[in-house]
């Protein structure tokens, strides 16, 4: 498996197993699950308090528990949704810290991730509260998702403490970061730049992509695993995958982790079989025009 040093600090999984959809799976299921994933060279694992209204966060810790792996893997959890707005007060993010902790069964999260951008951001009061989290140890780590650049920029005038990650949706089906730069100063709705360089923002500052729904497409959208609509890129990523002896949906994952920005794939899979076949992607290095051979499918068009 690929290890990655997340935001230059943390070593990890290139591979994350992401805790959304487990909600309802029973123990013995996510036993199954965590310890394929455990096996199979995963330590670290995403999910956050609004996850099944707290349920993702609960299955975790208690499969961790249970499997008493918890001091051999890291946890990411996120707060900042709540159920009619965004909320990155200092107040929510020190009460939501505290009901994670509890949930999770543990008494450190590895990495405190903001979810998603709140309009009403007060970056101090959000240094406060990290600075207070830190300082305990509820919290070692801390990171942000789906936030471009300026976002981030704006949120470090009151930060103490660095920005691990930026957690995105990325993948086959959802790579407007990269079209944006293939297709620069071109008449293409490629072009357009909808994140001002986040990508490249990232790079530049240490600052580990985390790709969120890598198998799907559009948002929150269907896999375009066997969907009639990406025929060519079925039928490429099959290709791929005999070649290196790896599943379709393995040679996706392998895609994202060939980019240089040394980013990672969550994988949102509850099949322990599944999960198995994408962490072979950990020890796949597709060649650059592999690579291209792939986006290509995807965006049906020549280079520019
Ligand atoms: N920061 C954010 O805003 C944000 C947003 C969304 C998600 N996330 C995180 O990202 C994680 C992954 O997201 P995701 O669940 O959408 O990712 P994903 O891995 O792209 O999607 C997983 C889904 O694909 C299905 N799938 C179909 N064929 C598959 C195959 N051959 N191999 C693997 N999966 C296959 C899975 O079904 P099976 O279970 O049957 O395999 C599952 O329903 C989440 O769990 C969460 O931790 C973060």
């Amino acid at each position: 498996m690929k290890r990655v040093v997340i935001g230059g600090t943390l070593e990890a999984s290139a591979i994350v197993l992401g805790f959304w959809r487990t909600a309802g799976i029973d123990d013995s299921q996510a036993q199954r699950l965590i310890g394929t994933a455990y096996e199979n060279g995963i330590d670290l694992y995403d999910t956050a308090d609004i996850y099944g209204g707290g349920e993702g966060e609960r299955i975790l810790g208690r499969t961790l528990a249970a499997l008493g792996l918890r001091d051999s893997v890291m946890i990411e959890t996120k707060c900042g949704i709540r159920p009619a707005s965004f909320d990155f007060s200092k107040e929510y993010i020190l009460a939501s810290v505290d009901g994670s902790l509890e949930r999770l069964q543990t008494d450190h999260i590895d990495i405190l991730t903001l979810h998603r951008p709140d309009a009403l951001v007060e970056p101090d009061e959000v240094g406060e509260a990290f600075d207070i989290l830190k300082s305990s140890g509820k919290v070692l780590n801390f990171a942000v998702s789906n936030q471009n650049a300026r976002q981030i920029e704006l949120l470090k005038t009151g930060l103490h403490t660095p920005l691990l990650a930026d957690q995105l949706q990325f993948g086959l089906g959802h790579a407007q970061m990269i079209d944006e730069g293939i297709y620069v100063n071109t008449p293409r709705d490629f072009a357009v730049d909808r994140d001002g360089g986040t990508l490249e923002y990232c790079r530049i500052n240490g600052i580990t992509i985390q790709c969120w729904s890598p198998l799907m497409y559009g948002f929150f959208g269907p896999t375009f695993l066997g969907d009639e609509k990406y025929k060519t890129l079925n039928e490429r990523l099959a290709e791929i995958g005999d070649k290196y002896g790896i599943t379709p949906a393995a040679v996706a994952f392998a895609w994202i982790l060939r980019h240089p920005a040394n980013m990672q794939a969550l994988t949102g899979t509850r099949d322990p079989q599944h999960l198995k076949e994408i962490c072979a992607a950990g020890d796949v290095t597709l060649t650059r025009s592999e690579w291209y051979y792939l986006y290509t499918a995807v965006t049906g068009e020549r280079l520019p």
